[in-house]
């Protein structure tokens, strides 16, 4: 019988996870059937019990389950540990539910697509919400030199950076707000929603000075206005549709031990749904 999943969230008829593991399965020759499902607020719990009692393999999860898959899970990875969240879901043949994070690789192997290795680089990271929480713990096990978290509400990135030190003893950490002058940086990442209202972040000159790659985590069919603010600052910039396809990537990897190449579904992303957005 071929093994089911499902992406599961609350709006989730926008998700292109389901594009992405067609994809996936093409390339990989895996035979999977993968599924968008709306779930009621309160009907996550209930919903994961119909999807193990059908015999489904797996689930990722978004908005706003998140937190909520996390503490149903039975057993979870460091990086979901550490990101207090889950975004891939497992169901165990003994009837446990194993959670597991694939943001925050997803990220890495993005910003180590376009600007190569993050040992001894030095991040600035914009933002100390939920998104930013759920993918530092792979940066830093990648060789970061330093991070810096910068947020609208400096207690947040303080907090956030705080736990970090304890676990990441031999890397510079600090955090502020906007208004804090930060060490120089490699690598800029915009990850707070201010993207979704369209607000401009207050972002200083000095910060991009020698800056190699400006990110954001979002994306959308236009460049985001982080991306235009970086660009007027003459640095490279990117989206973050590479980051959705390499989360995608990891969470196939989990379920299926394969990992499947990305680089022609980014393209294929790009020339095709992006469009349609
Ligand atoms: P998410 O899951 O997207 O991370 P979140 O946990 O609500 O959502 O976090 C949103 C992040 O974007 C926060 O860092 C927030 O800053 P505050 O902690 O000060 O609220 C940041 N953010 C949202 N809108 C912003 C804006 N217009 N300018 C700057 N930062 C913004």
């Amino acid at each position: 019988m071929t093994d089911r999943y499902a992406v599961l969230g609350n709006p989730i008829q926008h998700s292109k996870s389901p594009w992405l593991h067609a994809r996936f399965a093409e390339l990989t020759g895996q035979s999977i059937e993968y599924g968008r499902l709306l779930v009621p607020l309160t009907g996550f719990k209930t919903t994961l019990a119909a999807m193990r009692a059908a015999g489904m393999k797996g689930a990722n999860v978004t908005v706003p389950f998140k937190f909520e898959a996390f503490d149903l899970c039975d057993s979870l990875t460091d990086r979901a540990r550490s990101a207090g969240a889950v975004n891939t879901l497992r169901f165990l043949p003994g009837g446990g539910l194993a959670g597991d994070n694939t943001d925050g690789a997803g990220l890495l192997a993005d910003l180590s697509r376009l600007t190569g290795s993050l040992v001894n680089r030095r991040l600035l990271m914009l933002g100390a919400g939920g998104a930013v929480a759920g993918v530092l713990e792979p940066l830093l096990e990648a060789g970061l030199s330093s991070l810096v978290l910068l947020n609208r509400t400096p207690e947040k990135a303080c907090v956030l950076a705080q736990r970090l030190k304890e676990r990441f003893a031999s890397v510079h950490i600090e955090a502020g707000g906007f208004d804090h002058a930060p060490m120089p940086a490699d690598i800029i990442v915009n990850g707070t929603s201010s993207g979704l209202t369209g607000e401009p972040i207050p972002l200083h000159p000095v910060w991009f000075e020698g800056v190699q790659l400006a990110y954001d985590m979002m994306y959308g069919a236009q460049p985001t206005v982080f991306m235009n603010q970086a660009a007027a600052f003459s640095v490279p910039v990117s989206d973050g549709l590479g980051m959705l396809v390499e989360q995608a990537a990891e969470a196939f990897l989990v379920w299926r031990g394969v990992r499947p190449p990305t680089a022609s579904v980014l393209q294929a992303a790009r020339d095709s749904f992006l469009k349609a957005i």
